[in-house]
């Protein structure tokens, strides 16, 4: 797992702020240990808004977070289900999947403020999809795929509580090896 060695600088001409960072995986299984990584920072209130095309890894990243929770039974297998609860770790896990979602008044129902505002941590797959229904302080996961099983994270944070995860992925100490 690469850490961007220019804290906050993803390519020439982006703005480099200290609530950005980007990450390369190589493989499915460093994937799920940056997960595990965020899992183990994770703080009640946290929301991870994840994004990428099909395929890029949000839900190979989740599993590691659930893992870093210590939650064990975590579901792979992609699924209709929208929301999955998982309360068997050191905290809640709510886990969202608007893939499926055909338009946002499907999911005004929800109480999607419930799980953002509320005592575990929320991962939000295909979060693009619910734009407008989504909290202003997260952290933003996009998902680039390259070549060869390479995946870029690029991580953005809003607002300092999301921060500290950045900061966390950034120093060398938060890294499993
Ligand atoms: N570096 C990597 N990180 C995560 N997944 C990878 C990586 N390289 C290859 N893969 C493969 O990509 C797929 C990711 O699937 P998944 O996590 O379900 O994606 P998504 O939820 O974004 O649709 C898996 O088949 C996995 O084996
Ligand atoms: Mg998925």
């Amino acid at each position: 797992m690469k850490v961007n060695p220019l804290p906050g600088r993803k390519r020439a001409g982006t703005i480099s702020t200290r609530a950005s960072l980007r990450i390369t995986t190589a493989s499915p299984a460093e994937t799920q240990r940056l997960g595990r990584l965020i899992g183990k920072q994770a703080e009640p209130g946290d929301v991870y808004l994840l994004t990428g095309d099909l395929g890029a890894g949000k839900t190979c990243l989740s599993h590691g977070i659930a893992r870093g929770l210590g939650i064990k039974g975590y579901v792979m297998s992609p699924s209709f289900v929208i929301v999955r609860e998982y309360r068997t770790g050191r905290l809640p896990l709510f886990h969202l999947d608007f893939y499926r979602l055909e338009n946002q008044q499907e999911i005004c129902g929800l109480g999607l403020d419930e799980y953002f505002y509320g005592p575990g941590v929320t991962v939000v797959e295909w979060a693009e999809r619910a734009t407008g229904l989504l909290p202003p302080g997260h952290l933003s996961i996009k998902i680039e795929i390259a070549p060869d099983n390479v995946r870029h994270f690029h991580f953005a944070a809003t607002g300092e509580k999301h921060q500290r995860i950045i900061e966390c992925l950034r120093s060398s100490n938060c890294r499993v090896g």
